[in-house]
């Protein structure tokens, strides 16, 4: 299955070249302490209809700023929620509804290279626009940030988030349609994190022996700005898929987290537009796996290496107890990121001993027989003749095309995801949390010949780590992947995608509509 799971990729189409970049390499390491998002506080609280308790309303500003990612460059330009890269945490408890106001202050021109061809990025669009979405939550339609929401600086949205939901990693971030990878690139996100009594119970590391973490790739000029890569045709600069040659930690290149020798928990999202993340420890500690995307799974997985595709989360415990005094660096693949500094034994008064619980939470699989349909759904690559930009494509069909996909509410479906692609494509479905249930290796060639899927072997099941609640799945290159979900919830108008980018601003999207049960 090895080669299957690995990210391929064949050819890239011509680039510009590349003006010369910062190389990490030649900066010193582990000079700055790794930032940690600030807890998002309510600015005011307001009564809502159907609900006895007042509803915290938080303030979200989009906002032009400037940080700095290491000590050694002078400051970046973002574009960020509130100060920093990565914006506020929303820190909320399950059933709790709340309210974020999400004020677009930014300037009305874009500093990233807008491609007027994409759907939805025309010319007679303004350049700057946002819509935000909150990834894996359960929300009705109008509060899910639809990508042709968008609206301009000096405008906001007030947006209620009913938070029906079981304790997980969620993250916000821009969602506009055909400039969304120019958006999320410029630093439109945050992490939000949902607590429920069930997690409590765990005892898992908390305060500060819980840490959050974003990790994103990126490409800094020599002056230190955001360097975004574009194709050889100025009138049509979008490429296909981008890759930094750093990885930030919550907004800093190559920091450092002084930490005690005890268990920790970290919660870790994959924010980088199309680079998966391998992470490991070059020594040391192994990681215990205890959530996914939609939160706690039924039992730990120890893995020595972590895949994370763009828009995937872990919640991993890390026992560095047998660590005192030592360094231990994560790294992608061979590539640092964050140096922990093990603190030596007895140094801190505080050694409460926290165990990896073998039982965390029960994660009942959905039963194949309870879906009413199974949707067959290929992911294409349409090689366009030369000097145009290719296009991916969700079942041959582009965003304009009408709604197909349209799951009655409450009932189950399996859909198979046929990727006839050389590229794994992390796909993901708004509002409905899944289970993977397989994958298994077709014949592409003869797909393509006949429109039949002849299966080359077995399937294989999912990951140890990919077993818990997913809103967003690798599909890996020549195999059917199958997912099943329930569409509860809401009825209404949503979106699937790819979540490289690239892809989704260039009509690897679709959108999906949830009727209501009777009107089958
Ligand atoms: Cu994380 Cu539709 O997105
Ligand atoms: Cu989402
Ligand atoms: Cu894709």
């Amino acid at each position: 299955m090895a080669h299957l799971l690995m990210q391929m990729r064949h050819r890239m189409p011509p680039a510009a070249p590349v003006p010369k970049l910062i190389d990490p390499a030649r900066l010193t390491p582990f000079v700055d302490p790794l930032p940690i998002p600030e807890i998002a506080v309510p600015a005011t609280s307001r009564s809502v209809a159907g609900s006895s308790r007042r509803v915290p309303v938080y303030r979200l500003p989009m906002q032009e700023i400037s940080a700095k990612v290491h000590r050694d460059l002078p400051p970046t330009r973002f574009w960020a929620f509130g100060s920093g890269v990565p914006g506020p945490t929303l820190n909320v408890r399950s059933g709790e509804s709340f309210i974020v106001q999400w004020p677009n202050e930014l300037p009305t021109r874009h500093f990233l290279p807008i491609d007027h061809h994409l759907m939805g990025a025309e010319k007679n669009k303004p350049a700057v626009r946002t819509v935000v979405h909150l990834h894996g939550g359960r929300v009705p339609p109008e509060s899910d940030g639809y990508p042709e929401n968008w609206y301009t600086p000096g405008k906001s949205a007030s947006v209620h988030y009913p938070n029906e939901q079981e304790s997980a990693l969620l993250w916000y971030h821009d969602h506009t349609m055909g400039i969304n990878r120019l958006n999320v690139y410029a630093g439109l996100m945050g992490l939000c994190i949902i607590r429920d009594a069930h997690e409590e119970a765990l005892d898992l590391p908390a305060g500060k022996y819980e840490i959050p973490l974003v990790l994103l790739d990126r490409m800094l000029t020599a002056d230190a700005q955001l360097y975004y890569p574009v194709s050889i045709r100025p009138e049509a600069p979008w490429t296909p898929e981008v890759f930094g040659n750093m990885v930030l930690a919550n907004g800093k290149l190559l920091p450092f987290l002084n930490v005690e020798p005890r268990l920790y928990r970290l919660r870790i999202l994959n924010g980088s537009n199309a680079r998966f993340l391998r992470l490991k420890f070059a020594s040391g500690p192994s990681m215990h796996q205890i959530g996914s995307d939609q939160g706690l799974m039924e039992r730990p997985v120890e893995s020595r290496v972590l895949t994370l595709a763009p828009g995937e989360r872990a919640d991993v415990l890390v026992d560095f107890s047998g660590g005192a005094g030592e360094e231990m660096v994560l790294l992608n693949d061979t590539v640092r990121i964050l140096q922990f500094r093990v603190e030596r034994a007895g140094e801190s008064k505080n050694q409460s001993i926290h165990t990896i619980p073998q039982k965390i939470r029960p994660v009942p699989r959905i039963p194949e027989s309870a879906a009413i349909r199974t949707r067959v759904l290929t992911l294409e690559e349409l090689d366009d003749v030369l000097d145009e930009p290719d296009v991916h494509l969700l079942n041959g069909a582009r965003w304009h095309d009408p709604v197909t996909e349209k799951p009655l509410l409450d009932s189950t479906e399996i859909w198979s995801l046929v990727n006839l692609t050389d590229d794994t494509h992390p796909i993901h479905l708004h509002l409905v949390r899944f289970q993977i249930l397989d994958r298994r290796p077709f014949d592409v060639p003869r797909y393509l010949e006949r429109k039949e899927i002849h299966y080359t072997g077995d399937t294989f099941p999912p990951e140890p780590g990919e077993m818990g609640w997913k809103d967003t799945v690798r599909a890996t290159p020549a195999a059917v992947t199958r997912i099943i979900a329930r569409f509860e919830g809401y009825t209404g108008r949503y979106v699937w995608h790819c979540h490289l980018l690239e892809h989704e601003d260039n009509e690897m999207m679709r959108p999906f509509e949830v009727l209501p049960a009777a009107s089958s």
